[in-house]
């Protein structure tokens, strides 16, 4: 137990600190709240790692909104290729008629993404933008344009903020890079 955290802090980088997260995270939401000015769009969060970033954007927007989850496996890098997404938790709220913003943490290959958005526009979502706060634009395996994106990334496994390895480091305040 003891001297694990001193060999965790040794494996990770600080690449986007707290304070830069927050600044980003509020210009986002200041132009959302400026796109969506008059109507309550449904923030639909992607499982897990979007919800610490879902939490701080959406108690910064200015206009009434909604909030619903979806989660999605997506299957091993080798099958992913084929664009198998599969959901495994489905938004509860209608949709129909509604103007939709889907909130993710990462958009690494983009079939995650895409598979979502062609699903919840075929359930009748008056409008569907997405919200990423960060692209991996150079791995994308699937054309999926961002609407709103927070960073953008060239390599590296990321992590904290929401975004895990193996289940570890969703926790931390900034954006960590993963050394080796
Ligand atoms: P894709 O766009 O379908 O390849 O899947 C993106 C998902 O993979 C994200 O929502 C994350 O859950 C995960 N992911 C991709 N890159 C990273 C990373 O650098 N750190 C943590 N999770 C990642
Ligand atoms: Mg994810």
């Amino acid at each position: 137990m003891g001297g694990k955290g001193k060999v965790d802090a040794l494996k990770r980088e600080v690449l986007i600190p707290e304070a830069a997260i927050r600044k980003r995270v509020r210009e986002i939401a200041d132009q959302i709240s400026n796109d969506y000015k008059g109507t309550e769009p449904l923030l639909v969060g992607i499982l897990k790692g979007s919800i610490i970033f879902m939490a701080d954007l959406m108690r910064a927007l200015s206009i009434p909104v909604q909030m619903d989850f979806m989660r999605a496996a997506s299957y091993g890098s080798k099958m992913a290729s084929s664009g198998t997404v599969r959901v495994t938790k489905d938004i509860e709220l209608p949709i129909q008629g509604k103007p939709v913003i889907l909130i993710e943490d990462i958009v690494d290959s983009g079939l995650t993404l895409a598979y979502i958005k062609e699903l919840l526009e075929d359930r009748g979502a008056a409008s569907l933008k997405i919200c990423a706060l960060i692209d991996k634009r150079e791995r994308r395996e699937q054309d999926v344009s961002l609407d709103y994106c927070g960073f953008q990334i060239k390599e590296g496994f990321l992590v904290g903020y929401g975004l895990d390895c193996n289940e570890e480091y969703r926790n931390l305040p900034e954006i960590c890079v993963l050394k080796e």
